[in-house]
């Protein structure tokens, strides 16, 4: 009998090691449907910068740790290597302006959103959008191809209300059985908690 590592890992057809054209597997990812984040950081000059984001994974427990994978060119990740933390906003289902405005090119994108510094690295975040967010503190980059995967250690999360807003099939859409507690937010919490008994 052949142990497991003398058999072949693969029984190709043709040449298996050609990788898929970029349409096709953009076809198939697109039937994937994810939350939308915003990721958000700042520069050595203390400007900030922020991107819509899909490809966030958590990776480990323990530590907390999660991933993002950034293009290359990606000035939100240049700002990200140079302050060495990012904060990552979860969209709720009424941030879908929110998430149109930073997947554009637009320079001014934090003067049409509510943001304010966070409480533990002092990084943007966006206080009316989201109905989550989580601060990091980069741990670790790899690149792979085109993009980098860029690790974070958390070290702070705040928790709203809100359903999330979701991407797929190349649209934003809402959380089907949620969408009648869409919007709220991370502020509208505080404001419940504030008049709370
Ligand atoms: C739903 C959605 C998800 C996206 N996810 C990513 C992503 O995971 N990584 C990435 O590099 N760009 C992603 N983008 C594209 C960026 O948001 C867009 O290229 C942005 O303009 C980059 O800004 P920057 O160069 O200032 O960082 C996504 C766009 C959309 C609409």
């Amino acid at each position: 009998m052949q142990s497991s590592s003398q058999q072949p890992a693969l029984s190709p057809h043709g040449d298996v090691e050609r990788p898929l054209i970029p349409e096709a597997f953009r076809g198939f990812m697109s039937s994937y449907f994810t939350g939308v984040a915003i990721i958000t950081s700042v520069d050595g000059d203390g400007r900030p910068h922020g991107l819509t984001c899909n490809s966030l994974t958590s990776v480990t427990l323990s530590p907390p740790t999660l991933l993002i994978c950034l293009d290359e060119r990606s000035g939100t990740l240049s700002a990200v290597r140079s302050c060495a933390g990012f904060v990552v906003n979860l969209l709720h289902a009424g941030g879908r302006r929110a998430a149109e405005v930073f997947a554009s090119t637009k320079p001014d994108r934090f003067d049409q959103v509510t943001w304010e510094r966070s409480a533990r690295t002092g990084l943007p975040w966006l206080v009316e959008d989201t109905h989550a967010m989580a601060e990091c503190v980069l741990a670790d980059i790899k690149v792979v191809g085109d993009h980098a995967v860029v690790f974070g250690t958390v070290v702070n999360v705040e928790i709203g209300a809100g359903s999330p807003l979701l991407y797929g099939s190349r649209t934003f859409t809402g959380a089907p059985e949620l969408d009648a507690r869409s919007g709220g937010g991370i502020s509208s919490r505080r404001r419940e908690a504030s008049v709370a008994p």
